[in-house]
């Protein structure tokens, strides 16, 4: 049963140009190129199955000088009718960022303006989940910890930062996939020492999964409600996500991981705190 009442706002670029036009992850390899009919259709049942959980999808064409464009999470943290533009820590995908506050801008979102972020800040949106009243960042591969700042002040929220130390979980939402505001998936092998203490301390009842669960992209899940949409599902995870009321709908979209992105990456949350319902 999904439950009417939910209803969730999310921006979804379209396929057309997206190829593995470089290397920025070690999932990337150049020689490995997505199919493109398999990429449709995956795009196409993602796009279903997060209307069937109960989200608003919304989607708009991609630019072909910006294959990386299918993962619009990362171009802005948008929530309460406003967003953060992302800084790219990569040439390769900076310019995704203006185009995606073109977007927002023109379909009624706010810019929060970032000009007091110091030189050398890095922030990208897979960096940046919520969880109850805080937002989690994380830092060390392409979000830099300066950044850290300038979120907490946008959105008037505690960041609590995770220091990423495995480069295939380059982007927090790869290691956490928060569930509720007590619950989480998570795979603590994927940050230092500290950030484990401060979510093990932060999260009541975590999931935690292996490394090798985490590289089916599982922790890289939608949620909304209690439905997750998921790219491929561990038997222990889904057993454990069944006993906790969650329905689990699976969305394969392994043309994407040839990119190092999964679910989550390909869908930028218009509402990431839950703030408002925005109606275009
Ligand atoms: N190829 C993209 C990159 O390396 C994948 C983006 C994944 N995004 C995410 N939120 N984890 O930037």
């Amino acid at each position: 049963m999904i439950p009417q009442s939910v209803q969730r706002p999310f921006l979804l670029r379209d396929p057309e140009h997206f190829k593995v036009a470089f290397e920025i992850n070690p999932w990337m390899s150049t020689k490995d190129q997505p199919d493109p009919d398999k990429t449709r259709q995956e795009w196409n049942d993602l796009a279903l199955n997060l209307m069937k959980a109960g989200g608003t999808v919304h989607s708009a064409p991609s630019d072909p000088d910006w294959p990386d464009m299918v993962f619009p999470t990362d171009t802005a943290i948008v929530s309460g009718g406003k967003f953060l533009i992302s800084r790219f820590s990569t040439k390769d995908r900076h310019g995704e960022a203006r185009l995606g506050a073109d977007w927002l801008s023109r379909n009624g979102w706010t810019e929060i303006p970032s000009t007091d972020w110091p030189e050398g800040a890095y922030l990208e949106g897979g960096d940046v989940l919520a969880f109850g009243d805080k937002l989690l960042g994380g830092y060390g591969v392409r979000t830099t910890r300066e950044a850290h700042q300038g979120l907490a002040k946008a959105f008037g929220r505690e960041v609590v930062p995770v220091k990423l130390v495995d480069p295939r979980f380059y982007h927090l939402d790869m290691s956490v996939c928060p569930l509720d505001d007590r619950r989480a998936i998570v795979s603590p092998d994927a940050w230092d020492e500290a950030s484990r203490k401060r979510l093990h301390d932060l999260i009541e009842e975590p999931l935690v999964v292996s490394v090798e669960e985490a590289m089916t992209f599982c922790v890289n899940s939608v949620v909304i409600g209690k439905t997750i949409v998921m790219s491929d599902c561990p038997a222990r995870v889904g057993r454990q996500l069944e006993a906790w009321g969650f329905e689990l709908l699976i969305s394969p979209v392994g043309e994407f991981i040839k990119a190092g992105g999964g679910i989550r990456c390909m869908t930028l949350d218009l509402d990431l705190c839950g703030e408002t319902t925005k109606e275009l």
